[in-house]
C-alpha cells in the first residue's frame, strides 16, 4: 500500500506543527469505557506522531497535553492524567534519546504535582543535547495565561527602564512568550471534529494553516499525520498578499 509519506516533499516541510489532541473521552465512551481509558490509549497516538515527526525531521512538534482549564476536571481524571504523564515519561525517555528527540514544555508547570514536575525536569535534562525533533508539551498551558505573563513581564521591564515602550515590536512580544525560542507553527491540527482553538497559541497561529480532522485522538496514526503534511504542502500561504505576488 502506498503511504502518504511518499508524497511528502522533504524540502517543503513545516518547521513547527502544533496539535490539539481531542476526543479521548468520547472515544472511550463510544467503546463503553471510562474516560481515562481514552487518555491511556491516547498515549499510543502521542508516540506515533512523535515518531512520525522525528522520521520527517520536523524541527518542532507542540502537543496540547493539559490546559489551564483542565485543572477543573474531576480530581480522579486529573490524577489519572498526571499519573499517565509520569509513567509515559519514565517509559519513553530512552526512546526519545534513541530517536534524537529533545523534550521541552510550555505552560505554568510549577502548578504540576512535584513528582510530575521533577520527572519532567529529569527528562528535559536527559534529552537536552538531542538535535532532532523538539517535542514540546503544553502542560498547564493556556494562551491567555501566556499573554498575561508576557504583559506583566514587559510592564515590569518598562517600569525598570529596561525597555522603552516605543521600541516594542512583534519580535519583542514573541521573545516574552513561552515559545520564545521556537518558530511559529505553520500548521495547527485539531482532532475529533471540533472547530475551536480552545485558548491555544493565539499569538503564534496568526498565519498558521488549520487542519480539522474528525478522527478521535486515540485513533490518530502516523498515516493520518503524513496525510495532513501532504495536504499542507498543497496549500498556498499568502500572508496577506495576493496569489500573484506570492507566485513571483
Ligand atoms: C483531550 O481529550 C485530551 C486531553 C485533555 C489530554 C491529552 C492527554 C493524553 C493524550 C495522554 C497523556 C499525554 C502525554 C503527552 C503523555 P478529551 O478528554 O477532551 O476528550 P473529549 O473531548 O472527547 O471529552
Amino acid at each position: 500500500m502506498n503511504s502518504f509519506k511518499d508524497k511528502i516533499n522533504r524540502n517543503a516541510l513545516p518547521n513547527h506543527v502544533a496539535i490539539i489532541m481531542d476526543g479521548n473521552g468520547r472515544w472511550a465512551k463510544a467503546n463503553g469505557k471510562p474516560r481515562v481509558f481514552g487518555h491511556t490509549n491516547g498515549v499510543k497516538s502521542v508516540r506515533a506522531v512523535t515518531e512520525a515527526a522525528a522520521e520527517l525531521q520536523i524541527k518542532y512538534l507542540t502537543l496540547y497535553a493539559f490546559s489551564t482549564e483542565n485543572w477543573n476536571r474531576p480530581a480522579e481524571e486529573v490524577n489519572a492524567l498526571m499519573g499517565l504523564l509520569v509513567s509515559t515519561i519514565e517509559s519513553e525517555t530512552e526512546t526519545l534519546n534513541k530517536n534524537n528527540v529533545r523534550l521541552t514544555t510550555i505552560g505554568d508547570t510549577k502548578r504540576l504535582p512535584k513528582p510530575v514536575y521533577d520527572k519532567l525536569l529529569e527528562c528535559i535534562a536527559s534529552t537536552a543535547n538531542n538535535t532532532g525533533t523538539t517535542l514540546n508539551l503544553a502542560l498547564s498551558y493556556s494562551s491567555r495565561w501566556e499573554i498575561r505573563e508576557m504583559v506583566k513581564n514587559i510592564s515590569t521591564d518598562v517600569k525598570n527602564g529596561k525597555i522603552e515602550p516605543d521600541s516594542i515590536t512583534d519580535d519583542t512580544i514573541a521573545s516574552y512568550m513561552a515559545t520564545k525560542n521556537m518558530p511559529d507553527p505553520e500548521l495547527l491540527i485539531r482532532t475529533s471534529g471540533e472547530y475551536r482553538i480552545s485558548n491555544f497559541l493565539l499569538w503564534q497561529i496568526a498565519y498558521s494553516e488549520l487542519y480539522f480532522t474528525p478522527v478521535m485522538w486515540p485513533d490518530f496514526t502516523k498515516e493520518h499525520f503524513f496525510e495532513i503534511i501532504a495536504d499542507y504542502q498543497t496549500r498556498e500561504r499568502r500572508f496577506g498578499l495576493t496569489g500573484e505576488q506570492v507566485e513571483k
